[in-house]
């Protein structure tokens, strides 16, 4: 709405309340899911009414990079048109389908893709063999892949599949490096056969038909925000 400097200004003179109290320290630290921000009285929002935040239920065999000359589909194909340009929020594989984001908020894009942040995202994957107690501690604990070992995650085996010699998890993961869930599942001898990201935080895929978006309401991009910027690591 201002400038730093402009909002400086309007913090000293009492015109900015936070939860109706107005005598605020500069550098007050407010949580957008939870404070009530005022100026004059007036509730302040801190998203922009320009920007939009879509999810999208990625299907198999579409691109998420828009920079791919030689795609034949990408998601921006399944986006709305008349939100002008879109950018996904990080990637799937052409292979992985599920939930991605899509916005036009490249600070809000940024902050979800900063390498520093360990906002959970949640896959399901099948795998072929069946899973040992001992490799789902392996893949709990961390797997050492070529770019290093992997952080702690959660895992968790979902009923048994009707398929012979194949087994179904849920794996939690707190970094975004590359096709992770893929190499970590071939690095202890279960490759995925299929993968599909069910949540990003607390937003779930839910019932969105595969190929569909939907807008994300204000609360779930507040949400988000907030756990990024509450979960990003400080710079060493
Ligand atoms: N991990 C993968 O292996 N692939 C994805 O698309 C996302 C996470």
């Amino acid at each position: 709405m201002a400038s730093l400097r402009a909002s400086e200004l309007l913090i000293a003179s009492g015109r900015v309340a936070v939860n109706g109290n107005n005598r605020l320290e500069l550098g007050v630290k407010v949580d957008p899911t939870r404070d009530r921000i005022t100026l004059d009285g007036k509730s302040v929002s801190l998203l922009s009414e320009l920007h939009r935040y879509l999810v999208l239920h990625k299907p198999t065999g579409v691109t998420s990079t828009t920079s791919d000359r030689y795609a034949s589909k990408t998601v921006l194909d399944l986006a709305p048109s008349d939100m002008g340009r879109l950018y996904p929020v990080g990637r799937l594989d052409r292979e992985t389908s599920g939930l991605l984001l899509l916005t036009n908020d490249g600070a809000f894009a940024n902050l979800m893709m900063h390498p520093r942040h360990h906002v959970p995202r949640v896959y399901r994957a099948r795998v072929k063999g069946i899973l040992q107690p001992e490799t789902l501690d392996v893949l709990r604990s961390g797997v050492d892949l070529e770019d290093g070992k992997t952080q702690p995650s959660h895992v968790r085996r979902l009923p048994a599949l009707t398929v012979p010699d194949a087994d179904a998890l849920e794996i939690t993961v707190f970094e975004g490096r590359n096709r992770q869930v893929r190499r970590m599942l071939e690095a202890v001898g279960h490759p995925v056969t299929a993968l599909c990201r069910v949540a990003i935080g607390p937003l779930k895929l839910g019932r969105l038909p595969r190929g569909r978006w939907r807008e994300m309401t204000r609360g779930e991009v507040e949400q988000l925000r907030a756990l990024a910027l509450r979960t990003t690591a400080p710079a060493v």
